[in-house]
């Protein structure tokens, strides 16, 4: 396994992500609004531990250390988001000037330090007061999408260049209003399904206002995605993993490529799309970048009986897991990679996440050692660099995450950082894997033409 830098672009992107509610913690300060993850969060019995984000990483006022720490880890971008109820805590109407300036400070910071920004716009912190109004299964919420991107967009669009709209909106949709893992926690096919529709329909609103605002914009969206197989060969199996692979990744691929919604994922679903005049070509608007987090594949079998698509995973034996208990399979990232590139015909991709949790422990020498989570890095890269070799049109690399931070619904259990962060005092230490990700940035930066 070699990490084949020299198929890369010289001006490849490399960074870390986080998200705003991950990390910022200062949920009231400077006129912020409850989002409906504080809602969940301090909702008894939905989150491990009873965790929230009130004081995460404290980023919000340690941005200028994490700045810091990004250039100790030598990448040259880094992937945030920006929290809808900080600009906009009324969800639609006046703009929070004192939101903006924590972004505005936070972008120049970044700037002057040679890191790239690259800002996504929704990392599922929906103001709460729009949830009370309906949330993602209302048109309306759309519309206010697009609004607060145009403000955003008209702030920052000066010196930000990368923009994606969404982060996973399958989480959104399906876990937040399916499943009811995430917020806000809905059971319910109809509501998911309408969720999906008008996340999407935000995303082309707001491609159109991002573009308005900031004409030199790049503008992107972001899916998790992932390789999906049938565990036998039954001819239900694999017709349960066609449905899986729709629900996962057609669905939310098609039609923002002008493909329209699958017509077999419409039927399994059996709910009828709000759909307008219109709609779908504002859904397709043309894209300048695909961003795809990768982490684990899914094997399915059928479920005729189980909740849409009526397909359920299957635990396989004998894989390597990470902490999350997730499988390990970079030959994953791979594939998809290729099938954004053959299926979709993209002209620009971004891994805008990967990465692993372990139970991290600084040693007694203050060093966090995570062999593990290196050869998870290495693997991938690996990977993603063969995939480029064969003509994926890779940009950048991001790994998920620059902190250990608030893991949604798993609490602060679950460390994905780069760094560790100890909550109780804030102190932040580079892990093994962060000295591992310099050295390959530094050796690509160098011309060199492998890593490890
Ligand atoms: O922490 C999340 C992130 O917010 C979205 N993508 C997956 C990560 C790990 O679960």
């Amino acid at each position: 396994m070699t990490i084949d830098l020299a198929a890369l672009p010289r001006d490849f992107l490399w960074g870390t992500a986080t998200s705003a509610y991950q990390i910022e913690g200062a949920v009231a300060e400077d006129g912020r609004s409850p989002s409906i993850w504080d809602t969940f969060s301090h909702t008894p019995g939905r989150i491990a531990g009873d965790d929230h984000g009130d004081v995460a990483c404290d980023h919000y006022h340690r941005w200028r250390e994490d700045i810091a720490l990004m250039r100790r880890l030598e990448v040259n971008a880094y992937r945030m988001s920006i929290a809808w109820p900080r600009v906009v805590p009324g969800g639609d109407g006046p703009v929070n000037p004192k939101g903006l300036d924590f972004y505005d400070r936070l972008i120049d910071g970044l700037l002057e330090s040679g890191i790239t920004p690259s800002v996504t716009l929704y990392h599922w912190d929906l103001p709460q007061i729009l949830q009370d109004r309906g949330g993602w299964p209302e048109r309306e919420t759309a519309e206010h999408f697009a609004a607060y991107a145009s403000a955003v967009a008209e702030r920052l669009g000066d010196r930000v260049t990368y923009w994606a709209t969404l982060n996973e909106p399958l989480c959104s949709a399906w876990i937040g209003h399916l499943e009811g893992r995430m917020a806000p926690g809905v059971t319910d096919l109809t509501a998911a399904v309408r969720a999906s529709y008008h996340l999407l329909l935000g995303h082309g609103l707001a491609v159109q206002a991002i573009r308005a605002a900031a004409p030199r914009a790049k503008i992107g969206i972001v899916n998790n995605l992932s390789t999906v197989h049938a565990a036998t060969d039954r001819p239900e199996d694999v017709a349960a993993a066609r449905r899986m692979d729709g629900h996962i990744n057609r669905w939310w691929l098609d039609p923002v490529h002008g493909r329209g919604f699958p017509a077999d994922m419409r039927e399994v679903y059996g709910v009828e799309l709000p759909e307008k005049y219109e709609d779908l070509a504002t859904i397709a608007a043309p894209l300048d970048w695909l961003g795809l987090n990768y982490y684990f594949p899914a094997t399915v079998t059928d479920d005729p009986d189980g909740p849409a698509p009526h397909a359920r995973s299957v635990r396989r034996d004998g894989v390597q897991r990470t902490g999350m208990d997730w499988e390990i399979d970079p030959g994953g990232i791979e594939t998809l990679l290729l099938r954004l590139t053959d299926e979709y015909g993209a002209r620009r991709l971004y891994v805008t996440e990967n990465g692993s949790a372990y139970p991290d422990v600084v040693r007694p020498d203050g060093t966090v050692d995570d062999p593990e989570r290196q050869a998870y890095l290495a693997r991938h890269l690996a990977a993603c660099t063969s995939a480029a070799r064969q003509g994926a049109p890779l940009a950048g690399y991001f790994a998920w995450s620059l902190l250990d931070n608030f893991e949604w619904a798993y609490g602060y259990d679950k460390r994905f950082g780069l760094v560790h962060v100890d909550y109780r005092t804030q102190t932040r230490t580079i892990k093994g894997a962060g000295r591992r990700y310099a050295e390959i940035v530094r050796r690509q930066r160098e011309g060199m033409a492998r890593a490890d």
